[in-house]
């Protein structure tokens, strides 16, 4: 099988890469990666040393050089996880979201009407933000209506409903998956768990926004990748499936485990740590509460979470201690302009 992989140098496309390309020899994978800020080549090094493995790097904005690609590789299952995720960006600057988001979305779409029947599934990668915030109670199923707050929900939003519109009116073939919160290895440092692991770990101020209330379902990026190739194989053509961990943390919950965990491995009090947390402005817009009803991917699919929030919390502060190179190489000028963007102008908001 010929497998597209849309924003393999990404946090989740690369793990999925490296958890995929080793496990299965025969398929052919292609990674295309425009390779914008957050995207790290390094990401991809386990996958990258497979001979199944090639990469080219695309701007799925480019309709033309989309198409060319396309047509060549001649996918028979493509996963698109290509996309601008970063919330708070997309509040300070919204147009490179429906650049990437949709336009990237669509033209994907449009090259692979042209594969007819060699395309087999086109699976689309999404998030749980589409649905909105929930109250303090309540969980997000398949049939949420859609509502997103942020630009960045919003372009993914447009996004999801391009995909189904295609399978509607061009039949292709199509699966949805919508997840929550991810953390784990590579995930790029203005995340919150990567960013306070890394601030807590060099003794820097903690940021959290408004009152650390609002609440994340929390799961580990391996498992999001297990629960797409559960979908990819055992679910049904034309359906959506929410992923979610079953771990639900308020976000000042979550940032003292950090600290703890932190505070653990560098033999400190947690005190040292939990005094670098700071409460700063808001988000605009910001999401209550998210959290996933998994019912319909677990019955169908088969698919349950591995880790839980001990065990993916622990592996994942390990991982950022034990890859110190690979922080260095994302520690790059323009990564420093947008902590000074962000986090000075909200101190002083
Ligand atoms: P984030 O990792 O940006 O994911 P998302 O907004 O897609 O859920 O943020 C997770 C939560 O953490 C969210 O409620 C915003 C909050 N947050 C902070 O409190 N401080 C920070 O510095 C960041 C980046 C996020």
């Amino acid at each position: 099988m010929r497998i597209l992989v849309t924003g393999g140098c990404g946090f989740i496309g690369a793990n999925f890469l490296n958890l995929s390309v080793p496990r299965r020899p025969a398929d052919e994978f292609l990674n295309v990666d425009a390779l914008t800020y957050s995207a790290n080549p390094n990401s991809v090094a386990i996958a990258s040393a497979c001979p199944n493995y090639r990469f080219q790097k695309l701007d799925l904005a480019d309709a033309a050089v989309t198409e060319q690609v396309v047509r060549e590789f001649e996918p028979n299952l493509v996963v698109h996880f290509a996309a601008e995720s970063h919330v708070d960006r997309s509040i300070l600057g919204p147009r490179v979201f429906f650049r990437s988001n949709v336009e990237g979305t669509l033209n994907l779409l449009e090259a692979c009407r042209g594969l007819g029947s060699a395309l087999q599934l086109f699976h689309h990668v999404s998030t749980d933000e589409v649905y909105g915030s929930l109250g303090d109670t309540g969980l997000f199923t398949e049939a949420t209506p859609y509502d997103p707050s942020s630009p960045y929900s919003a372009s993914k939003a447009a996004s999801d409903h391009l995909v189904r519109a295609w399978g509607r009116t061009y039949g292709l073939p199509f699966k949805v998956t919508n997840c929550s919160n991810n953390y784990g290895p590579y995930q790029f440092p203005e995340k919150l768990v990567p960013l306070m692991v890394l601030n807590a770990k060099n003794d820097k101020a903690l940021p959290v926004y408004g009152r650390g209330t609002n609440v994340r379902d929390w799961l580990y990026v391996t498992d999001h990748c297990e629960a797409i190739w559960a979908v990819i194989e055992r679910g049904r053509i034309g359906h959506t499936y929410n992923i979610g961990g079953n771990n639900e943390q308020a976000n000042l919950t979550l940032v003292q485990h950090i600290c703890r965990l932190v505070a653990a491995k560098q033999g400190v009090s947690p005190e040292k740590k939990l005094s670098l947390i700071q409460f700063v402005a808001d988000r605009p817009g910001h999401d209550h509460r998210y959290a996933i009803d998994a019912s319909k991917i677990r019955e169908e699919c088969g698919w349950v979470p591995r880790e839980t929030f001990a065990s993916g919390f622990q592996k994942t502060v390990d991982w950022y201690f034990d890859n110190e190179a690979w922080v260095h190489t994302i520690e790059t000028g323009a990564y420093r302009n947008w902590l000074e963007t962000n986090y000075v102008q909200r101190q002083t908001r």
